[in-house]
């Protein structure tokens, strides 16, 4: 979502540079985005529950405005698309990209599995019907990246919101895309066998599976083709989520595995041994290869390899809680409550909180190593503002701090349904900065259950913790409910695409995790 065109780039910079002559900065946000400057008549008297209720109901909302058939914003689009954000310039988002049509269409499924039988369900299913047969022409359209034949078109990042190739240069391929919508199929596909059990073993059922998996078809079966190709090309580079960098990403890895392991077990359920085990092999490469990135000199993750970035990134919150299994019988690797993601998360909220003039003001003791909500951007080197480069930096992104905050409440159920909070030496820096504010101070190489106070606090911390992001949110999101990309780093207005899709997305998965946690 960031590549950019040169000469508005050129433009914008020049703009930018006039604009900052005169100190005090006043910031270009205010300018362009009149539209959002509404924040001062937000009741300001709000709980955080109460603004989380009515703001879970405006998300959806206006995430289902960006979906077709049925979307407000999207009456041109085909059937089926999931467009980034209806902003047609200034920036341009008015497209669908495979990664973030999946995970916003995982969200869905995910309301979908929890009462299929409400009206928003059948609302979904359409939805989630032509999402489906509109990705499955997706993959046999022609494109930059390649053909069907080969497979190699499925690793094209983005179409045009009519389901025609998008033929500009762009940081192609990608190959999170097959991964992550196999992924959500296969949940979709879960979903609806477990809400309709007699389709299984009907001749029926036969036609609403096979053009999801036909060991026989592999060519008119959508998951079957990604899953394909994520076992033939998960061992090639591709540009990452961010559409930048071309190596290996940890967020990408992660992803794949999850499609592998999840595929395998798909497989099987339709007796296509062969390809079980063949998508298994390569779920255990996998799971080497995604251990590679964890960089113990560095004490934390990094989400590329050889990369001359930190490597400290909201991509590997996103790829932890994307690739995350949903089947027990998966060993998670670097989930979410893991020491290595909690550290990680840790080292990036206290890059953010020095980089950000908002999160300059500490809401506690004057602890800098205090784990504490803030707002988060993508990446210490960011330089993309929303609509151009700012040499300075980037902002924060909704998306990135609710996804901080969901991994911390979905570290909080964990240790609920686990009672065992065990703390290594990994571990301990990221217990002993959320804790810093407590006189309990938790000890490495301890294993602390429900008996303990020290067990009590620290989930009740997370969970404050989390809620602290939630705030963050809360007081950037403007009176109408809408989320766009990025809020400003110094005036804290929002910025960027307007009503992204993934930001309301992410922000859904947030509120469903600490509802978990009540
Ligand atoms: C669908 O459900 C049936 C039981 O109703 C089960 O035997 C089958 O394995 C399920 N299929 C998949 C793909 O999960
Ligand atoms: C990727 O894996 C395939 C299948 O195992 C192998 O044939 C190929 O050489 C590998 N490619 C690279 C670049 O490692
Ligand atoms: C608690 O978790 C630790 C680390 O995850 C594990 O080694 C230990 O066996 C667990 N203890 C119990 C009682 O489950």
């Amino acid at each position: 979502m960031a590549l950019l065109i040169p000469f508005v780039l050129a433009a914008y910079v020049l703009l930018y540079a006039f604009a900052f002559t005169i100190p005090p900065l006043p910031p270009i946000s205010n300018f362009l985005s009149v539209g959002h400057a509404q924040q001062a008549q937000k009741p300001l008297q709000d709980t955080l529950d109460a603004w989380l209720e009515r703001e879970e109901r405006i998300a959806l909302d206006k995430l289902l405005a960006n979906v077709a058939p049925g979307g407000r914003n999207v009456k041109d689009a085909a059937p089926g698309s999931v467009i980034a954000s209806p902003s047609r310039e200034h920036p341009n988002y008015f497209y669908q990209w495979v990664r973030d049509a999946a995970i916003t269409t995982s969200t869905l499924v995910d309301l979908y599995a929890e009462d299929a039988s409400s009206s928003l369900s059948s609302q979904l299913s359409a939805i989630l019907n032509d999402y489906s047969n509109l990705q499955s022409a997706l993959q046999h359209t022609n494109n930059p990246s390649g053909t069907f034949g080969d497979l190699s078109g499925l690793g094209e990042p983005k179409f045009e919101a009519d389901g025609s190739p998008f033929v500009g240069s762009w940081g192609r391929p990608q190959r999170d895309g097959p991964a992550l919508r196999a992924i959500t199929l296969m949940a979709y596909l879960r979903a609806y066998n477990t809400s309709h059990p007699s389709l299984w073993a009907s001749d029926s059922g036969e036609d609403w599976f096979k053009p999801l998996y036909d060991p026989s078809l592999p060519a008119h079966s959508i998951i079957k083709a990604d899953l394909e190709y994520v076992s033939h090309f998960w061992n090639q580079s591709s540009f990452d989520l961010w559409e930048e960098v071309d190596g290996f990403h940890f967020f990408t890895a992660i992803v794949q595995l999850r499609a592998m392991r999840e595929g395998a077990d798909l497989a099987l359920a339709f007796e296509d041994g062969g390809a079980a085990d063949w998508y298994s092999q390569q779920a255990q490469r996998l799971e080497r290869f995604v251990h590679g990135f964890w960089d113990e000199r560095k004490g934390h993750l990094v989400e590329t390899l050889f990369s001359s970035r930190t490597g400290l990134d909201c991509g590997l919150l996103l790829g932890s809680l994307h690739g995350y299994p949903s089947a027990s019988s998966h060993t998670p690797v670097y989930a979410p409550y893991s020491d290595e993601l909690l550290v990680s998360l840790l080292a990036l909220v206290q890059d953010q909180r020095t980089r950000f003039p908002i999160n300059a003001a500490p809401s506690s003791e004057e602890d800098d190593n205090a784990m504490e909500g803030v707002g988060l951007g993508r990446y210490p080197e960011d330089v993309y503002d929303g609509y151009g480069t700012d040499k300075r930096g980037g902002n924060p992104w909704f998306l990135c701090t609710a996804s901080a905050a969901q991994v911390l409440y979905i570290t909080a159920e964990h240790l609920v349904t686990t009672s065992n909070l065990t703390i290594s030496s990994t571990g301990l820096p990221f217990y002993e900065a959320l804790m810093s504010s407590s006189s309990l101070e938790p000890q490495s190489d301890t294993t602390y259950g429900p008996s303990d106070a020290v067990f009590h606090s620290v989930i009740e911390r997370l969970k404050s913790a989390g809620d602290e992001f939630m705030e963050v949110i809360k007081t950037h999101t403007d009176a109408e409910g809408s989320l766009s990309e990025q809020f400003d780093r110094v005036t804290g207005y929002e910025r960027g695409a307007k009503d992204l899709t993934w930001s309301y997305g992410a922000f859904l998965q947030a509120v469903r995790a600490r509802k978990r946690i009540l």
